[in-house]
């Protein structure tokens, strides 16, 4: 939500910036703006659109050669996509120049205190009021760009980064951070700041963590850090463990493309090292207390959206193998009720960005309530890991595409190997139980490759549906969460209604819903499974079908006994119920990504949308 990138250095800082807006432009793409300092001058360029649309500005108007940079694309929050909304904003006096991602939410006070002083607030948002709190407290800290913006954070409220360039002092660029994400790329005669690795890793993998409250000093030889009172800090630093390559389209036409087709591998390294040749799970570098699981008498899962998902799906396995209950909570309302958790509760915040407002809040309000913390994450050195008690990773690699698909299959095996690390401390389950389970999880990510083999049919039916008004997705078990993942995919890259249901819940009310030749699409559980689950969901697809509905299923190989009841079938491995949802996500992935395609979406992008939420 927001890409923010800053440059100092001896690179010309214009093509630094826009090579990592361009990396970033996942984050937001209502609109794009740099400022860079020649000549004692700040020179801004900004323009409402994607970042093709600055680039665009830039050829007609270019810019001078600078070393000292910032740049930033959007995700309007005050204010609409404008080019006067758009960042950097510039004080009156043209001395301060300011980009920001979060919600200064004591703005309106601010904006009416500067008001009331003569100043003239130009743009709708409420980033401008603090590049004019900037250039007023400039002069008050001795013309310190640091001690002003140290000055400048104690007046604001809510959640910032921000990034500051004064023309004066040409070879410096400072960034604060309360509650959005900033991290430092560390050079030779030349540093970073940035939302996130990306815009900076074609660079430097070196890096370092900042934490909350903290301001950043950088020049092109040093970084120094010190905390909202002026206290020094020094940051943790950590090594990016992948190249720029892996964030490039490697010659697919999308990144979602690219991530689907990822997954084998993601799955593979999500797994890699962490199950022994004795099938005991190691989770040692999780850094969690076995103490503690001994005594823990309940799990809680939050996130939200796609992670929320792989939670639901998760409850299922961590519920049958430890026989703890798992709640699975969207943790965008967790804290605004009254939930019953405590030292007894273990709380795993799923995420793949690390920085998702709503998962960061509800991690924190249960840390005060004494519940023990524990993040799944694709994003090292992010947020929501740094305020865990324990982490585990998961490998996706870097996720652009702001569908998220990787990191779902990923998020569950994390998930899976916890449960049964739980199991394991536990004594919960049977040891010849536990080999079955992983031999399967092993063999996953060729059962993947074996669905991304055969999704062409996928795309053909998708093509075929583009017109549909309404796509429902039926469910059973860990089905249910797929259903739901599917719809969302679908929603967020084809802009259709689209909804997932628990197959049984259909004829409770939505089934009014099924009119002639709707496409309902359904997991079918296996057969060979829990064949109650099978023979129930064929009663579903029966209620619906005599209404006209348009069956496509997504069944076993093998599983004929579907055959007369699906108007298409589409083909999965034969796999355990609880692995189902590995190889059942794949082809709705495809679906939406053709859907959205054959619609004219820009797919990597959607409207509206931006990956890594950090507002709540
Ligand atoms: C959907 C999607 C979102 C995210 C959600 C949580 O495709 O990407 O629903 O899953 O915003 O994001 P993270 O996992 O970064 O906390």
């Amino acid at each position: 939500m927001c890409g923010i990138v800053g440059y100092v250095g001896q690179k010309q800082a214009l093509e630094v910036v826009v090579s990592g807006l361009r990396r970033l432009e996942y984050r937001g793409y209502d609109s794009a703006g740099v400022a860079v300092i020649s000549e004692g001058e700040l020179e801004v360029r900004k323009k409402a659109g994607k970042l093709a649309n600055l680039e665009s500005l830039i050829g007609q108007d270019p810019l001078p050669s600078s070393t000292t940079g910032i740049g930033h694309t959007r995700w309007a929050t005050h204010g609409g996509p404008t080019d006067s909304n758009a960042h950097p904003h510039v004080s009156e006096n043209g001395r301060i120049a300011v980009i920001h991602n979060g919600i200064i939410e004591n703005f309106a006070e601010l904006r009416d205190e500067l008001t009331a002083a003569g100043v003239h607030l130009s743009s709708e948002t409420d980033t401008e009021v603090v590049a004019h709190l900037l250039a007023r407290e400039l002069p008050l800290a001795e013309f310190d760009l640091t001690v002003a913006m140290m000055r400048t954070c104690a007046l604001l409220e809510g959640a910032f980064t921000l990034l500051c360039l004064d023309p004066h002092q040409p070879d410096v660029v400072v960034g604060a951070r309360r509650n959005s994400p900033l991290v430092v790329g560390v050079g030779d005669g030349e540093n970073f700041l940035a939302s996130d690795v990306a815009a900076f890793v074609e660079y430097t993998s070196e890096a370092l963590e900042l934490g909350q409250d903290q301001i950043v000093t950088l020049t092109p030889d040093g970084v120094s850090v010190i905390d909202f009172d002026g206290n020094p800090v020094i940051p943790l630093a950590f090594t990016i463990d992948w190249d720029a390559s892996a964030a490039e389209k490697d010659g697919y036409e999308l990144f979602m493309l690219k991530e689907i087709a990822e997954q084998p591998r993601a799955v593979a390294d999500t797994l890699r090292g962490r199950i022994g040749k004795d099938f005991r799970i190691q989770l040692d570098e999780a850094n969690l207390d076995d103490a503690v699981i001994k005594k823990i008498s309940k799990v809680m899962v939050i996130a939200c959206g796609t992670a929320a998902h792989a939670g639901m799906v998760a409850k299922y396995a961590i519920e049958h193998w430890t026989r703890l209950p798992v709640d699975v909570e969207l943790a965008s309302e967790f804290r605004y009720r009254d939930p019953i958790v405590g030292p007894d509760t273990l709380v795993i915040a799923i995420s793949q960005s690390g920085e998702t407002m709503d998962t960061l809040m509800a991690l924190r309000y249960a840390k005060e309530q004494g519940a023990h913390t524990l993040a799944i994450c694709n994003t090292v050195g992010s947020t929501i890991p740094r305020e865990s008690d324990a982490v585990l990773y998961t490998r996706a690699g870097p996720e652009v595409a702001v569908a998220s698909t990787k990191a779902f299959l990923t998020q569950i095996v994390a998930a899976y190997l916890v449960g049964l690390y739980l199991a394991q401390v536990r004594g919960a389950l049977f040891e010849d139980e536990v080999r079955s389970i992983l031999r399967d999880l092993d063999d996953m990510p060729s059962k993947i490759d074996l669905v991304l083999d055969t999704v062409e049919p996928v795309r053909a039916l998708a093509r075929q549906l583009v017109d549909a008004r309404s796509v429902l997705f039926l469910g059973r078990h860990v089905g249910f969460p797929v259903a739901l993942e599917g719809a969302l995919k679908l929603k967020e890259l084809a802009y259709m209604h689209a909804e997932g249901f628990p197959a049984g819940e259909l004829k409770h009310g939505p089934i009014a819903l099924i009119e002639d030749g709707i496409p309902v699409v359904v997991i079918v559980p296996s057969p060979r499974g829990r064949a109650v689950l099978h023979d129930k969901i064929v009663s579903n697809i029966q209620e619906v079908r005599a209404r006209g509905a348009r069956i496509i299923a997504i069944a076993e190989e093998g599983d004929e006994s579907i055959t007369p009841y699906a108007d298409d079938i589409i083909r999965i491995p034969e796999v355990p119920t609880l692995l189902q949802p590995l190889v059942a996500t794949v082809p709705l992935q495809v679906f939406a990504c053709e859907m959205a395609t054959a619609k004219g979406h820009d797919v990597d992008q959607p409207r509206n949308l931006a990956k890594s939420v950090t507002v709540e």
